[in-house]
């Protein structure tokens, strides 16, 4: 599938199993699917836009028990690479080359992962080393409405993404799951579904927001981690929003215009739960509802739509 953006660049996707992912990353499935995760990893997954690098910083502040100098010490894409991460090289962009490698290769010389990042459709994208291992999983989930204001702006703003078209074309292509990463339903459901079987803590964005230092100690104590009061105050502080936004190593001002024109949208953008409604039409939000009700059928899954 070849999807024209805004730059009148064709955007190759293909499937996976029915879920629609950057041709690079299918290109590398079976190396991406061989990974071999070691029985302490920690696995970060997401569904795209919902607070995956905040969730990366919160980790990485914990694991350097608040040492805010030692978070510096490189992109948050590379202190926490994405396994499914691969696009081809980009000979123009000088001193940029180490992103071009696949994340794979980028987590085989860290040392060692303290945690990494996947986006996949349901669990059983996963390699299957991470289940044969037992790891723990931290799976951050936010409520679609907010994620699809945020995919949507995303994608404007990203230029190895497709180009969204208007809100009202991106709402159907939206809730079809026909985005990147797949369907929000199937990614949500999957990781709940399976959260009381695996060693997987389930959080949600909106209750990070509502109280930080809760869910940062929760994520603390499943790290098997055990931080001050000052230091996990540091961290809240840290991993602010308004913080992130100022920070070269989280909101992705090293990467180039060519891929991601951030006078189109930011990387940070507004942070905040309830944005949706800015965005969302009467008419929308009725129907979507009704979608929701049907997708998310006997899932006891509950989300706080604002603050
Ligand atoms: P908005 O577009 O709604 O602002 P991801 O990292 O998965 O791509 O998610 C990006 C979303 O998380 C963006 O949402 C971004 O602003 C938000 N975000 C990033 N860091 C945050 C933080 N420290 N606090 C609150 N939201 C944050």
């Amino acid at each position: 599938m070849a999807l024209t953006s805004e730059l009148g660049k064709q955007i190759k996707l293909k499937e996976v199993e029915g879920t629609l992912l950057q041709s690079a990353t299918v290109d590398n499935w079976s190396q991406i699917q061989s990974f071999e995760a070691k029985p302490d990893d920690l696995l970060i997954c997401t569904y795209p836009k919902a607070g995956t690098t905040w969730i990366q910083e919160i980790v990485d502040m914990i694991e350097q028990n608040g040492d805010v100098e030692k978070c510096q010490r490189a992109i948050i894409q590379h202190r926490h690479p994405f396994i499914e991460w691969a696009r081809p090289p980009q000979p123009s962009e000088t001193g940029f080359h180490h992103v071009a490698q696949v994340g794979l290769e980028l987590l085989s010389s860290s040392n060692p992962p303290a945690s990494t990042s996947q986006s996949t459709k349901i669990t059983d994208l996963l390699p299957p080393s991470f289940w044969e291992n037992n790891c723990k999983f931290l799976y951050v989930a936010r409520n679609a409405k907010d994620c699809m204001v945020s995919y949507y702006h995303f994608q404007r703003m990203n230029h190895m993404l497709p180009d969204p078209g208007t809100w009202e074309e991106y709402f159907e292509t939206f809730i079809n799951g026909k985005v990147v990463w797949g369907s929000w339903f199937d990614h949500v459901k999957g990781w709940w579904e399976m959260k009381d079987r695996h060693q997987i803590l389930f959080l949600f964005y909106e209750d990070i927001k509502r109280n930080p230092k809760h869910e940062i100690r929760k994520v603390m104590q499943f790290m098997g981690k055990n931080l001050d009061e000052t230091v996990l105050d540091k961290i809240v502080q840290e991993t602010s929003f308004e913080k992130m936004k100022e920070n070269p190593m989280t909101n992705r001002s090293t990467v180039s215009k060519s891929i991601m024109d951030q006078s189109i949208s930011s990387f940070m953008r507004k942070g905040t739960v309830g944005d949706w409604k800015n965005h969302f039409t009467v008419a929308q939000n009725e129907r979507f509802d009704e979608i929701y009700r049907k997708k998310m059928e006997g899932t006891s899954i509950n989300f706080c739509m604002e603050l």
